[in-house]
């Protein structure tokens, strides 16, 4: 189920800067892209309804964390608006994750957050009371995830073999911290390039910076696409 476009990740602070953003690619080029929290809470809905009416995918990364009857009737929302792929956190717990699938339904992709990768192993176990290694915790994480029927879980590439080896075969794995070679890496930590997270088994990958700060976005974001489908 792998994903021949990489995301992009519109981490903009303006309905300007996005629409901007937008006007440098052909109308004929359908993208899949990435609304966070930010710009989520900054403009509401309407930004989704613009980047559907444009035809674009949309995956809204809500990561949603809440009483299972409060997340169902939220996802019920989020599916009305049309959305492609949504996420929550897995720490809700099974019943939740279970009503997560069942107010988005079956149509849109479903996807969990197991331990954020900004959480050093030694935070876990200290501010969760978590006394495992992180990848432990992770793979526990990705395997409710699964028994709640969930499509997958976002993760660092670095963990996508270990999930996969754990998890149904249909499972993805959403990758962010992709840089092409030789790119600035800013805050990320631990990176690979399109090509590496597709060798590794990546199902999407999720790009920020290196597109939308590229001097010629367009030209980054096709060469980008060339590695991942490499
Ligand atoms: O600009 P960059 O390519 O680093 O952006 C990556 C995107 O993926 C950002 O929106 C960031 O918040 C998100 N992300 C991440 N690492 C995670 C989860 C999400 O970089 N573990």
């Amino acid at each position: 189920m792998r994903e021949a476009r990489p995301i992009i990740a519109l981490d903009f602070a303006s309905f300007d800067q996005v629409k901007t953003f937008l006007s440098l690619f052909p109308s004929t080029e359908k993208l899949y892209v990435k609304i966070g929290m930010e710009l989520y809470y900054a403009l509401g809905p309407e930004i989704v309804h613009y980047l559907k009416s444009r035809g674009h995918s949309v995956f809204l990364d809500l990561k949603l964390h809440d009483i299972p009857n409060t997340v169902q009737s939220t996802m019920q929302v989020l599916a009305k608006m049309g959305i492609d792929m949504t996420t929550v956190q897995a720490a809700g717990g099974l019943e939740m994750l279970k009503a997560a699938r069942q107010g988005l339904g079956e149509g849109p992709i479903l996807i969990a957050v197991t331990q954020l990768t900004s959480t050093s192993e030694s935070q876990m176990q200290e501010d969760q009371n978590i006394q495992t290694s992180l990848l432990e915790s992770v793979l526990h994480y990705a395997q409710k995830t699964a028994e709640a029927k969930l499509d997958g879980v976002v993760c660092s590439a670095h963990e996508v073999e270990a999930i996969k080896s754990v998890t149904p075969q249909n499972f993805v794995c959403l990758t962010p911290g992709i840089r092409p070679q030789g790119a600035e890496i800013g805050d990320q930590k631990r990176v690979m390039t399109p090509y590496e997270a597709k060798v590794i088994g990546s199902d999407y990958i999720v790009v920020g910076r290196p597109i939308t700060q590229a001097q010629d976005p367009m030209t980054s974001y096709y060469a980008i696409k060339a590695d991942w489908n490499a």
